[in-house]
């Protein structure tokens, strides 16, 4: 994948991509790749409420649900993570219904709220990739894309980790990461 932007240094040292299981992460909050009900659901929705506990799906009961693009922010009952970050990314049909904008906003929202927290670090699936049908390529650049636009506009830096939990989505994490640092080196 061609990298669309240099990014400099101190934010490229900020971004971490691995491979495993978001539930064992220790970072101040995790990400979950919600629905709009908020009341949990399959793959990393359903880990993440496995792992915290039913203390957690008593928390988002109370929030109302959360739009497409939206964050919400609950405790991480018996995660490590302090913070869970719930945030429904788009269901992909052909990119051409707002996908892209919404899954932007998904991880811009979730980084708002890690800024308003002063987090020192977030973790974040892949959003949207599974059961709502994004492509992972497509995907994996504005997961990237955003994360280096926010710490350079807000000026605010926290270590970013994307944990994929399928190798398709670790290897195309690090194929991006590595052509934008690679583009970054040439440019300097
Ligand atoms: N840790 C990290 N990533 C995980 C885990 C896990 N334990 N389990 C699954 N994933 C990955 C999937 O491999 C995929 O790459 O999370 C990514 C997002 O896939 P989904 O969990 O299917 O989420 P999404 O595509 O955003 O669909 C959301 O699925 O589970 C329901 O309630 C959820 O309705 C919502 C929809």
């Amino acid at each position: 994948m061609r990298a669309h932007m240099t990014v400099n240094r101190s934010i490229l040292e900020h971004i971490h991509i691995i491979r495993g299981d978001i539930t064992k992460e220790i970072s101040t909050a995790i990400v979950n790749a919600a629905n709009p009900s908020l009341l949990g659901g399959g793959g990393v929705d359903g880990a993440i409420h496995r792992a915290a506990g039913p203390g957690l799906l008593e928390e988002c009961r109370s929030l109302g649900g959360c739009k497409p693009g939206e964050a919400r922010l609950t405790g991480g009952y018996n995660l490590k993570a302090r913070y869970v970050i719930h945030t429904p990314g788009p269901v992909y049909s052909n990119g051409k219904h707002g996908e892209p904008e919404t899954l932007k906003r998904s991880y811009w929202n979730s980084l708002i709220i890690a800024q308003e927290k002063s987090m020192s670090s977030i973790s974040f699936p892949a959003i949207s990739t599974g059961v709502y049908g994004y492509p992972k390529e497509d995907a994996c650049r504005i997961a990237i894309n955003t994360v280096c636009e926010f710490m350079e506009q807000r000026n605010f830096h926290l270590d970013v980790r994307f944990v994929l939990f399928d190798e398709e989505n670790h290897v195309l994490y690090n194929n991006y990461l590595r052509n934008i640092s690679a583009h970054h080196r040439s440019n300097e």
